[in-house]
């Protein structure tokens, strides 16, 4: 197996936020607005996208491109001449060793997969789709703006114009039953994708459904039930070739893994674009977290101004060592025991060892791996082991 921590100095991957959707998710809290046809206002948000790669570039000097991800917000309501620009200016200033894995989130109405086959050619070739149910009712509840049988059709002609396609979707829905979501997940499968993203619905406080539990609107699942869903998709999907190489992320095969998240996940160098996005720099030696501005106005002035368009916070080595921990924990590989040695766990003593007796964690080749009885209850374990 080659080294999976890719080297900070040379390889960096791109992140670049679309903020608009075309309806806001009442269980969503990432950094969205409605899409409002602003033509004007999505113009100079591209012009400063492609403005902050440059400076960004000027500030991490020569790298070689590893991925892109474009996600949202909604990036498939992107002009696909936009996108082009972005991939054209990233490799420009980025020149790539090989081919290189450019993803796109897309949302499966009609509308955008009319769409699928230019965003191809603008150089796509990973479509990430959040189908989130198979269930009208349930697309209904979660605040969707499309049908299951849209979300089929969009799949297919996702599957004609990408060589790789993923999908999205959200369980431990209220009142969802154990059944009922393996007989979805079944038929999710006959879709055909080689990537599958099962998240557990989390109810945010900031959203409207954060606000409906609050309020005793409705309950969310009780944490037994959550953990049987949680089984139940482990079992559908190993039986069907899918292997969890991360909490969340399920591959069929190797090449089916999201290079761009195994590269974030290792501890990889990032470039984030667009407001709000977070990236992750070594400049200097010094491992850098930048987070831009949230607001779209904001940002396109601080890109104008430069003076800086991003925060910036250097990192310890501490805080490096723990952010690998934290990410690394939830994949396959786990994470180097140095990287917990940096924290002071070790794996002959404390709760590092004693987490390994009660066979949450396992030591294997000088890595530290979360087993598949300790995945389960990851967040417990973290606390358990960097309390
Ligand atoms: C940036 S979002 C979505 C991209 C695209 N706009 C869409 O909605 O299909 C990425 C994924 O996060 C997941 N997600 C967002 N909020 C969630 C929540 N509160 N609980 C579980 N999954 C969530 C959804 O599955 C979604 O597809
Ligand atoms: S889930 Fe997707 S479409 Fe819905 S608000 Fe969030 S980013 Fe937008």
């Amino acid at each position: 197996m080659t080294d999976p921590v890719p080297d900070p100095g040379t390889d960096v991957a791109v992140y670049v936020h679309w903020p608009y959707c075309s309806r806001i998710c009442p269980y969503c809290d990432f950094n969205v607005v409605r899409d409002r046809g602003r033509g004007e206002e999505q113009a100079a948000l591209l012009g400063a996208m492609l403005a902050d790669l440059e400076a960004q570039a000027a500030v991490t000097g020569p790298r070689r491109l590893a991925s892109i991800f474009f996600g949202g917000g909604t990036p498939s309501l992107m002009a696909p001449e936009a996108v082009a620009a972005v991939i054209e200016r990233a490799r420009a200033l980025f020149p790539a060793a090989g081919p290189v894995e450019i993803s796109l989130e897309a949302n499966p109405t009609d509308a955008e997969a009319d769409r699928f086959a230019a965003l191809a050619d603008a150089g796509v070739n990973r479509l990430s789709m959040g189908v989130q149910a198979l269930d009208d009712a349930a697309l209904a509840f979660l605040g969707r703006n499309h049908s299951a049988d849209e979300a089929r059709r969009a799949v297919a002609v996702a599957a004609r114009a990408f060589g790789r396609l993923s999908i999205d979707l959200i369980y431990a829905r209220p009142g969802q039953t154990v059944e009922r979501w393996a007989t979805e997940l079944t038929e999710a499968l006959d879709l055909g994708f080689e990537h599958v993203s099962p998240y557990q619905l989390t109810i945010e406080p900031s959203t409207a459904f954060g606000r409906a539990v609050a309020r005793g609107a409705w309950p969310p699942p009780d944490e037994e039930t959550a953990a049987i869903l949680y089984e139940t998709t482990q079992t559908v999907l190993e039986r069907a070739g899918f292997e969890a190489y991360e909490v969340s992320n399920h591959a069929r095969g190797l090449a089916a893994r999201s290079a761009h998240n195994l590269h974030v996940w290792r501890g990889g160098d990032y470039l984030g674009i667009g407001p709000g996005a977070h990236g992750r720099l070594t400049l200097g030696g010094v491992r850098t977290a930048t987070i831009a501005h949230r607001g779209i106005g904001d940002y396109v002035a601080g890109v104008e101004v430069a003076a800086p368009w991003t925060e910036r916070e250097a990192l310890d080595l501490r805080g490096t060592a723990e952010e690998r921990v934290l990410l690394g924990l939830r994949t396959v590989e786990g994470v180097l025991s140095t990287d917990l040695a940096a924290l002071d766990r070790f794996v002959d003593s404390g709760p590092l060892a004693a987490l390994v007796d009660d066979g949450f964690l396992t030591v294997r080749a000088g890595r530290v791996i979360a087993t598949a009885t300790g995945r389960p209850v990851l967040d417990g374990v973290l606390k358990a082991l960097l309390a």
